[in-house]
């Protein structure tokens, strides 16, 4: 699969098999993950792979859309806001970081899904995150136990307009 069809056919995947993640596969997953780029390549990111059964039940009880019981991984992304110089881009790191990792999924047959509606204090506390980073979303890992029709986008011309934000 191109790179471009990972892209053009990745769908948010919100029902899994029940069928671990090789830990190959996972970890070409954190790899592409590790490789975004980052604001003067500081990295103030930091993931949490949960994939222990009781961590991850105790995990979605935090999580409002309830499907996430059924993902045998999370990725919990998580940015440090207060970092030296480059805080104010730690939330676009760990958002690069945390889409190439969906990309590399997609490219390996894995279904994702971010997740934001979650409480993230207790998601903090219960992964000990430190208290100033921030929880800047998750996202949830699995063979796909569906195929979601394509969601409906904006028409590129309402998205995008060459050299003036209005023509
Ligand atoms: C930042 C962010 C937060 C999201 N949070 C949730 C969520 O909490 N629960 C959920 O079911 N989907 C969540 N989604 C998935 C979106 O609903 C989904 O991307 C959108 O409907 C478009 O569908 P597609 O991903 O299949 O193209 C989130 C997506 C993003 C980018």
């Amino acid at each position: 699969m191109s790179i471009l069809e990972a892209i053009l056919d990745r769908r948010s995947i919100r029902s899994y098999q029940k069928k671990e993640i090789p830990k190959e596969v996972l970890m070409q997953i954190l790899e592409a993950g590790r490789q975004a780029p980052s604001a003067v390549n500081r990295q103030p990111i930091r993931f949490v792979v949960v994939n222990d059964q009781n961590i991850l039940k105790d995990l979605c009880d935090t999580i409002i859309t309830r499907f996430v019981k059924e993902a045998p991984a999370v990725i919990v992304g998580c940015a440090d806001v207060k970092s030296l110089m480059t805080g104010k881009w730690a939330i676009v790191d760990a958002t690069i970081a945390m889409e190439n990792m969906v990309i590399a999924a997609s490219a390996l047959g894995i279904g994702s899904c971010w997740i934001g509606a979650c409480n993230e204090e207790k998601v903090k506390e219960m992964l000990k995150v430190p208290k100033d980073w921030k929880v800047v979303a998750l996202v949830t890992l699995g063979y796909p136990s569906e195929q979601p029709k394509p969601k409906k986008k904006k028409p590129i011309e309402e998205l995008f307009n060459f050299n003036s934000f209005q023509n």
